[in-house]
């Protein structure tokens, strides 16, 4: 551009002074005054520097300042554009060598030829409306094509060191930004092939430790989660394959057998059924915790009176209580109206009320308390039984847990029942805590929202 903008000066410049010489020249040419023509180029040239040329109305030269050329066909391009062609001013660069043009709008990526450089000036010299000649001007271009060069090199130059600087930052800063990336990329791969307990140190820019935190603490939720799901299989299997076993030693003995007491036959069969019922138990639980897992279990919710759940649970459970002496003693408060799944929400009482009295010895007092906290309502469900061990606690909603295995299974429990309810609560948006002393009992505090979504 920069080499365009020295030559269109020039250019423009030197087209400006032919004309203006051209017009002065035009009437001593008709008139064929010499001696005018001569002195007036003369001067010109003085001024100008270069070589004037002015041909006749065919192209023949009649005065050339230096002398060279008088009398000849002036035979090149930009005076037969003027006169065959009709233009009035005609502007080339050429080498003198060989009489090649350069090409104005390529000056940058021309090759570099070591010969002269010489600008061709034309201007048609007119007189009473018709050409009577064309003036030609030679000047050496050398000085603006020596700058040409200078300025191409120099551009060079700079875009090189441009180019350097641009790769060397850019491959550091592909460094800073990719190498963190192989970390996670690498811990992602571990991921995909099912170990979980990769980790990937943050460093690097803010965004990428904050990128690494979040994918240690998804791999350690992940991780956790596989355990427990593996923890679950396990726990699942052992629950169901104890009483398979026990009934085939049972059905195995009623086979080898055949003339069993007629009594102890009975309570073979009668173990057997109850070992069924547990089963199914176990499975219908377990179907249940599965559906809550898979989050396809909708609320079907209804405005309902919690106090009447209570009440009917406490109908539903008097029969067994008074089978062990135990008193239940209902203290309700109505909180009011409340949007909630009834079916699922006498389950979590039902269950509640249930361990109260499964686990509490003759002759307890079972308690359900109900009454209204802000928002919610609040339930107690207090038993005066063996309590919950310290250690223990932590864990009495976790699936297939059970305090004492043993006699817990004696009672038919699956350790499902509160790992249920607290997935019921927190579906209705509520909590469940317990709070025991070892000797002498245990509570449980569920609070649920009255109106929720
Ligand atoms: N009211 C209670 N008093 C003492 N222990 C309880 C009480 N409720 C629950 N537990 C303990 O918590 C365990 C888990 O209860 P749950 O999930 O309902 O399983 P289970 O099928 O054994 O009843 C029980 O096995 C029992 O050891
Ligand atoms: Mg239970």
């Amino acid at each position: 551009m920069v080499g365009d903008y020295l030559f269109e000066e020039r250019i423009a410049t030197e087209r400006t002074r032919l004309g203006t010489l051209a017009e002065r020249l035009a009437p001593s040419l008709r008139d064929r005054d010499s001696e005018a023509l001569d002195a007036m180029m003369r001067a010109a040239c003085a001024e100008m520097g270069g070589r004037l040329i002015l041909t006749d109305g065919y192209g023949k030269a009649q005065l050339d300042t230096e002398g060279e050329v008088n009398g000849r066909m002036m035979d090149i391009r930009q005076v037969t554009s003027i006169l065959v062609e009709g233009l009035d001013r005609d502007y080339a660069v050429r080498d003198t060598e060989n009489g090649n043009e350069l090409d104005l709008s390529g000056v940058l990526f021309m090759s570099r030829s070591a010969g002269n450089w010489e600008s061709v000036c034309t201007a048609a010299v007119i007189a009473d409306s018709s050409v009577q000649g064309v003036l030609i001007y030679l000047s050496p271009a050398d000085a603006i094509m020596r700058s040409v060069y200078q300025l191409q090199d120099r551009i060079l130059l700079v875009f090189a060191a441009i180019a350097a600087v641009v790769v060397v930052v850019s491959y550091i800063f592909s460094r800073v930004v990719t190498r963190p990336l192989a970390g996670l990329t690498r811990g992602i791969q571990h991921m995909s092939k099912g170990d979980f307990s990769a980790r990937i140190q943050p460093k690097g820019s803010r965004e990428m430790v904050q990128l690494a935190n979040a994918f240690n603490s998804m791999s350690e939720k992940l991780e956790t989660l596989d355990q427990s799901r593996n923890q679950f299989v396990s726990n699942a299997s052992h629950e169901l394959k104890t009483p398979l076993a026990t009934m085939k030693i049972m059905i195995e003995s009623l086979i080898y057998q055949p003339d069993m007491d007629k009594d102890l036959r009975t309570e073979f069969l009668t173990d057997i059924d109850n070992e069924i019922d547990r089963l199914s138990a176990i499975v219908s639980d377990l179907l249940t915790l599965v559906k809550m897992d898979s989050k396809d279990i909708k609320l079907q919710r209804e405005n309902l009176s919690i106090a009447e759940l209570c009440r009917e649970t406490e109908h539903r459970l008097k029969p067994i209580a008074e089978k062990k002496g135990q008193k239940i003693l209902l203290s309700l408060t109505d909180p009011g109206e409340m949007y909630a799944d009834r079916s699922k929400l006498t389950q979590v009482i039902y269950n509640l009320v249930e361990n109260a009295v499964k686990y509490t010895p003759q002759g307890g007092v079972i308690r359900v308390t109900l009454n209204r906290v802000g928002h919610e309502a609040h339930l107690v469900i207090q038993d005066n039984g063996p309590g919950i061990p310290k250690e223990n606690l932590p864990h009495i909603f976790d699936r297939f847990y059970r305090v004492d295995k043993a006699r817990s299974r004696e009672t038919g429990g699956t350790g499902l029942g509160l790992s249920i309810v607290r997935q019921l609560v927190m579906l209705h948006g509520g909590t469940i805590r317990c709070e025991s002393e070892e000797g002498k009992g245990s509570s449980f505090i569920v609070d649920i929202p009255l109106h929720q979504g």
